[in-house]
């Protein structure tokens, strides 16, 4: 990885990308993973950190399921790049994005809660999203053994006029 890292909106040069890179995780069995088919009809759901050279370092989305409703979905930075932030960083733009659509309450699934604990997730349990259940749970291979921790937070308003 070289250089600053940016965060932007993705685009669909970005798709390839995306996709090798939630996939490889997926592989591991610590993601689910995406069809190059599904990241391009998600893309506006997208946020992407790109290094200085414009290779995509790290990824992110927002799944909606209702008008206030959304996962964290598909977050991934790649290996050389973790412990830089960039994590963080790009699930604050998802929130970003969350607050831009309406969206007021997110959560995740993931074997890792003690990252999203960092940035203002409390562990809950996955049955108060039975969407996502039924969506993803339901037809995954893991669902007898699943290691993955329901998180989610609840976005504040954003606060427009903290000096009046
Ligand atoms: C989880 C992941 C996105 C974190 O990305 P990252 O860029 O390394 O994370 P950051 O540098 O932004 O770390 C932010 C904070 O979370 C903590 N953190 C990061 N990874 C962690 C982990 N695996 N376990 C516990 N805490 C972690 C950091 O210590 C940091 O805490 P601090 O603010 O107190 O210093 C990255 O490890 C990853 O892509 N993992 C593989 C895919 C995956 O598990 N995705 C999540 C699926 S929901």
């Amino acid at each position: 990885m070289t250089g600053a890292v940016t965060l932007r909106a993705a685009q669909p040069r970005d798709v390839p990308a995306i996709v090798a890179l939630v996939n490889g995780y997926a592989a591991e069995q610590v993601m689910l993973p995406r069809s190059a088919e599904s990241v391009e009809l998600a893309l506006d759901d997208f946020v992407v950190a790109v290094d200085a050279r414009g290779t995509v370092v790290g990824c992110g989305a927002l799944k909606t399921y209702s008008p206030s409703l959304g996962e964290v979905a598909s977050l991934a930075v790649a290996r050389e790049a973790h412990g830089r932030g960039l994590g963080r960083a790009i699930v604050d733009a998802v929130e970003a994005l969350a607050r831009s659509r309406g969206v007021r309450e997110l959560f995740a699934l993931t074997l890792t809660p003690r990252f999203f604990e960092a940035a203002g997730y409390a562990v809950t349990d996955r049955v108060r999203y039975p969407e996502k259940v039924r969506r993803d749970c339901l037809a995954c291979a893991r669902r007898f053994g699943c290691a993955e921790v329901c998180v989610r937070r609840v976005l504040e308003a954003e606060v427009l006029d903290a000096a009046a």
